[in-house]
């Protein structure tokens, strides 16, 4: 059977919730898990009938502890680990526990509030909603740093290519590994800096968003460490979001691969550094404040487990 993923290659709207849950001990999740699953396909179908123009779609992420929990099948998809920190000499990718993510994106944020109310009306009575980050999109797809935020992504047939498992896991074909960390930014900080200087701090252009030729570019800008070659890509959907008034605007990192050693070693570039303490200079004006990895299966997958 031709695997069936969820929406994990849907280009970037203008709306995004972002949810994760965690399973309350000692309670008996297993039914609301599959009316959960159940509900995953119906709001997607029901999203392509109803709002095909404001391209509306939920992703579900399964942690692997939440996995074993659930009982579901073994062995588990081949890279389903428990994220580990990864800790440079002065940053740190912390690792923070998640059993459900929640991907749920539209161009109306009335479709994302529907979807995201009947998802937590299944989940509210057996988790604990520890994130719900309300991602906008910024003028041109722009990160709250103010620099276009997602160029260099796969395109076309290169987003499957990247993002979705393919014969080397023969049982979870179809997959995704999803990897995701809430960053907060010193935006004080960052402000303090010119433009030319914040711009060898990414490695591109400002305004017009044009990659510094290489005998130019930074070794320690954002996107010379995070490029790890052109074998090795994942697709991204980060979003701004935050609150002003408590200085805690951010980036929520979101990312598909076939491939969870992809974003390992794109994490231990920028964090470690290339050589050693030579890390991201991004991360001296943004934490990270979660890093979980989850499984995001099928929707055939989802379809046996909803019973
Ligand atoms: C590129 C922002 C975290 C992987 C970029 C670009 C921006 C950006 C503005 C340049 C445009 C583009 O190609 O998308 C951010 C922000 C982050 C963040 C604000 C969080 C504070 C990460 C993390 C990873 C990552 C954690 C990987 C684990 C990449 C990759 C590229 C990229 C692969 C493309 C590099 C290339 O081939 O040129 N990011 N990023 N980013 N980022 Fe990030």
């Amino acid at each position: 059977m031709t695997p069936d993923p969820q929406n994990v290659t849907d280009y970037t709207n203008n709306n995004t919730i972002f949810m994760v849950w965690n399973f309350k001990e000692n309670i008996a999740v297993g039914d609301a898990f599959a009316r959960l699953c159940k509900m995953i396909i119906n709001l997607n179908n029901s999203a392509n009938v109803r709002f095909p123009v404001s391209r509306a779609s939920c992703v579900m992420g399964i942690g692997r502890g939440a996995w074993l929990r659930l009982g579901l099948p073994q062995p588990l998809p081949k890279e389903l680990i428990d994220f580990e920190p990864i800790a440079g000499n002065k940053h740190t990718a912390v690792a923070t526990k998640g059993d459900i993510h929640l991907h749920i994106r539209a161009d109306d944020t009335s479709i994302c509030y529907d979807m995201a109310a009947a998802l937590t009306d299944i989940l509210a009575p057996v988790a604990d909603g520890i994130e719900e980050i309300y991602g906008f999109r910024y003028w041109d797809s722009r990160s709250i740093l103010g620099f276009v935020d997602g160029t260099e992504n796969p395109q076309g047939v290169d987003r499957e290519l990247f993002a979705i498992v393919g014969d080397e896991d023969e049982a979870y074909k179809g997959g995704s590994y999803l990897f995701v960390q809430k960053y907060i930014h010193d935006l004080q900080a960052w402000k303090n800096l010119s433009t030319e200087a914040q711009e060898r701090v990414i490695g591109r252009s400002k305004a017009d968003d044009i990659e510094m030729a290489d005998d130019v570019k930074p070794t320690n800008s954002h996107i010379a460490l995070a490029n790890v070659g052109d074998d090795l890509k994942i697709v991204r959907d980060n979003m701004p979001f935050g609150k002003m008034s408590t200085n805690q605007m951010g980036t929520y990192f979101i990312a598909y691969a076939s491939t969870f050693t992809t974003v390992q070693k794109m994490l231990t570039n920028m964090f470690v550094g290339v050589p050693e303490g030579n890390y991201d200079r991004i991360l001296d004006f943004s934490t990270a404040k979660t890093g979980t990895l989850f499984f995001v299966p099928t929707f055939d997958m989802l379809d046996e487990f909803s019973g």
